[in-house]
């Protein structure tokens, strides 16, 4: 009996020998579906293959395919557990040709895999043709030998397969397995064909149009074959059951969930088992893609599938957290053909663990308060709308958990009034926030949040990919379409493009469509709904339709590495200042990043070089980045610096990076930096590339900043001062190292001549110079000397005065320099005369004469100074007043 791994082995092993590639299946959210919330099928991932848009090196495929049907369209989550063919996870085997084999070569390989690959009776089987296609039913006739009765046509829209409103489409044709008659059911196309007897394993797709928007097909450039087929249903038939629940890897999980509760697989709780086994595989395949559970978007329907699954362990009497110890179990049996879960095991069990521990706390109080609600209302009553809003708003239950565990009372909900409660929270919750006076033009931002819902956030794992756009608006109000050369802003239902918070900047870059392109310039966020700012830069763009969404590659990594920095600045700076240096602020933009922290004083330069060291030193140890989600509190419990003050959600990421070095605990040692944090981070430390600091300064009283460059900006800046540097040895004729003592010994060599300078200059003054010559005046009885000088400096003046002083033994002097127009003056008189005449009273009627004001000293010398050395004589004749009495 082959097992499900088998036959997905023989099915790729079978189309590689008939040369197809065996591609990998794309994860389980798409990055080139706008409208899509999970890959769905088979083809999602080629979709641009066969409209002729993309071209690869191969034109024949192979895949298994993950699919999650839970969310939007295709929706089977409330169906799981109580039927044998429901699934939210599913493996969707296919063979695609692009442009390469069509339909008779399609149908022969089909029936190849079914008959001798995999043993299938041929008397078991019937095939269904859309009502037109002659050509298929021919060809099935002359590849199986099946009479007209065994070939079906079906004109309705089961056999002609769309993707979606638009995209490749064309007829197919349908195998289905004959379980036999002790099933009921009928044939394809008769009134009992919901039966369980009749199952469809396989679907061919003959591809052979493009539906556009306006309903008009046209034929694909080239006729493509793409292929369905549910691995589980194909294993459930070989296995001798019609029940995809009893085939062995889904009955290994089954026991895994009975064994870890110690209750009987088949026994009373046979349902919560299949839930269970179930809800274990798209859970656990979500988060390995990157779904986290949250409130909106992809992470709510993780969640709803994850407290589903709780509900029905709970109900299973299980007291502690149950998923998690599963999830070894499923990685055993699928961790070799999707080697992505074996990688996020860790990943995947503390996420569910985290969700287990958490929603136990509300689920049993959330039980009872159900159970209570429903004894006070008439029999068969659907449970009021408000109940199931509070059960859903303060217990965490969402409204199909809720209907789950009314369905097995036969009860309903009445959802008019679960809508009408959430409504009136919304509208609660906007007249909050425009109270908060933020923004006069939010309620736009609330009208597109409560008609199309918030932005699904893509660009922690991509920075391109594909987003429908839901609004477009300009001044404040929505518009259809905006046009070349118009701002406008932006907003689709899902966004690589990260919007401004937690210090870091808001992404900018390209949106495309077929009919427009508009360059971003910024991106921010009000009410969960993401704001691409920009202007439309080539024709038009228009509401509804697709777009790629390409974020600015080089910018958004000189950001990333900014960011990263910055969390190993914060720590470095916590290392060497202390535990009260807490985060005040911070900018992680393109160019620079910024920190201010709490700190009372200005860094030394040696902390300030010590902290840069320490930051190179982790980026060299090149540690991976790593994320987790988990509460506030467990978050702070394992040491995470937060931001005071901040309100954080439920959940909160949590990124780290580093092992510490230097603790003696080696290349163990604990983790470096651990931050909440919700901004986009590099790889590994080593991509940050190098780190400078360009200093330190104040921010606000008792706040310091610190800025600093990292990778290409970093090494622009530190290779610009090298230049200089070189710059500078030239002209020095000296090497770069030797710099330092040749500026040092032209100091002070610069400091010897300048002493030698003065000298000399007080020697030309006293020995007359070019000055004229000095003879000493008879005053009232005292000898004077006045002078005026130039080329000398005030402060040259006393040695000069004391000099002329020595030479008369008993006399007044009066030097005034001419510095420019500017006047120095200082006067000096033997100590013999200093009782009849004072140096200072000279100055002071000297200095009047020069402009200037007061001058003082001793009376047997003095100085002062003015603006007019052009009356020096002037002042000479004051001086000589003050003498002569
Ligand atoms: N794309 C086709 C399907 O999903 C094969 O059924």
């Amino acid at each position: 009996m082959p097992t499900l791994n088998d036959i997905r082995s023989t099915f790729l092993n079978y189309f590689e020998k008939q040369g197809h590639r065996i591609v990998p299946s794309s994860p389980l959210v798409p990055r080139n579906d706008p409208t899509l919330m999970f890959a769905n099928s088979g083809m999602v991932q080629f979709k641009n293959l066969f409209t002729g848009l993309e071209h690869r090196d191969y034109t024949r495929a192979t895949t298994a395919q993950k699919c999650v049907r839970a969310g939007g369209k295709h929706n089977d989550l409330d169906n799981v557990g109580y039927t044998m063919r429901h699934h939210t996870f599913f493996e969707m085997m296919g063979n695609f040709s692009f442009g390469d084999y069509f339909k008779n070569q399609a149908i022969p390989f089909a029936w190849d895999v079914i008959t001798k690959e995999l043993d299938i009776p041929k008397e078991k089987l019937v095939v269904t043709v859309y009502h037109d296609d002659d050509e298929a039913a021919d060809i099935w006739k002359k590849v199986a030998g099946f009479s007209d009765d065994r070939i079906i046509r079906i004109a309705t829209d089961d056999n002609f397969w769309m993707m979606g409103p638009t995209g490749p489409c064309g007829p197919s044709s349908e195998i289905f397995f004959d379980h036999g008659d002790h099933i009921w059911g009928g044939p394809p196309g008769s009134p009992e064909e919901d039966g369980d007897r009749f199952v469809e394993i396989w679907n061919l797709v003959f591809m052979q149009y493009e539906q556009f928007e306006d309903g008009t097909r046209y034929p694909l450039p080239n006729q493509s074959i793409d292929t369905g087929m549910g691995i589980e249903r194909v294993a459930a038939l070989l296995q001798g059951t019609n029940d995809n629940y009893a085939t062995d890897l889904m009955r290994s999980l089954i026991e895994a969930s009975a064994n870890a509760s110690s209750t009987d697989p088949d026994g009373p709780g046979k349902t919560h088992h299949r839930v269970i086994a179930d809800h274990l595989r798209s859970t656990s395949f979500l988060i390995a893609d990157g779904v986290m559970p949250s409130n909106d978007g992809r992470g709510y329907v993780l969640r709803r599938i994850m407290r589903r699954a709780m509900r029905h362990a709970h109900l299973l009497g299980v007291k502690d957290p149950l998923m998690y110890r599963l999830v070894p179990a499923l990685v055993g049996q699928m961790g070799a053909a999707y080697p992505e879960l074996g990688q996020a095991q860790a990943l995947i069990e503390e996420t569910l663990k985290l969700e287990e521990t958490r929603f136990k706390q509300t689920l049993e109080r959330g039980l009872r308060l159900l159970d209570d609600e429903l004894d006070g209302l008439p029999e068969e009553a659907a449970l009021p709308g408000e109940a199931a809003f509070k059960l859903y708003d303060t217990y965490g239950f969402p409204l199909d958990l809720t209907q789950d565990a009314l369905r097995e009372k036969g009860r309903s909900v009445d959802t008019d009034g679960f809508d009408a409660a959430m409504a009136e929270q919304k509208a609660k919750a906007r007249a909050a926030w425009s109270g908060s006076g933020e923004t006069a033009d939010a309620t736009v931002w609330f009208d597109i949040a409560d008609t199309s819902g918030t932005t699904d956030f893509l660009g922690y794992d991509t920075e391109v990919a594909e987003g429908q756009i839901v609004a477009l608006v300009q001044d404040a109000a929505e518009v259809e379409t905006a046009k070349a050369g118009q701002s406008v802003q932006v907003v689709l239902n899902q966004t690589p493009f990260y919007a401004e918070s937690g210090g870091q900047v808001g992404d900018s870059g390209v949106l495309k469509t077929d009919t427009g392109r508009v360059t971003i310039t910024d991106t921010r966020k009000v009410a969960g709904v993401f704001i691409h700012i920009g202007e439309v830069a080539e024709g038009e763009v228009v509401k509804g339709q697709g777009a790629e969404l390409e974020v600015d590659h080089g910018r958004r990594t000189a950001i990333r590495a900014n960011h990263s920095a910055t969390h190993l600045l914060h720590e470095a700076l916590r290392k060497a200042l202390g535990d009260h240096v807490a985060q005040r602020g911070s900018l992680n933009a393109e160019d620079r990043l910024r920190f201010d922290f709490s700190h009372g004083k200005a860094l030394t330069a040696a902390e300030l070089k010590g902290i840069e060291e320490e930051v190179n030193a982790y980026i060299r140890q090149n540690a991976p980045v790593e994320t987790r989600i988990m509460t506030p509190d467990d978050a702070r419990e394992l040491g995470a610096q937060a931001l005071f003050g901040e309100k954080y959600g439920d959940e909160v990421r949590v990124v780290s990076m580093g092992r510490e070095v230097g603790s003696g605990k080696g290349s163990d040692g604990a983790t470096y930096s651990l931050e909440l944090c919700g901004g986009t981070h590099v790889r590994q430390t080593g991509d940050i590339g190098v780190f400078v600091t360009l200093g330190d300064s104040a921010s606000s009283a008792g706040v310091r900043r610190v800025e600093a460059l990292t990778g290409e900006a970093a090494f622009r800046y530190l290779s610009d001062q090298d230049h200089r540097l070189s710059d500078v040895a030239l002209a020095l004729k000296a090497r770069p190292e030797e710099v330092g003592d040749r500026v040092k010994a032209l100091m002070d060599e610069r400091k010897a001549l300048a002493n030698e300078v003065a000298q000399l200059r007080r020697e030309l003054a006293m020995s007359g110079g070019c000055q004229a010559e000095v003879k000493a005046k008879d005053i009232n009885g005292v000898a004077f000397i006045a002078q005026v000088l130039s080329g000398v400096t005030g402060k040259d003046l006393p040695a000069l005065v004391d000099e002329h002083k020595a030479q008369l033994e008993s006399g007044a002097v009066l030097l005034i320099a001419d510095a420019d127009g500017k006047a120095a003056v200082a006067a000096g008189v033997t100590k013999d005369l200093t009782d009849t005449v004072s140096a200072v009273d000279l100055v002071k009627a000297a200095v009047v004469e020069l402009g200037g004001k007061g001058g003082g000293g001793r009376p047997d010398m003095a100085q002062g100074g003015g603006k007019n050395a052009a009356n020096a004589d002037a002042a000479i004749k004051a001086a000589e007043a003050v003498i002569g009495g």
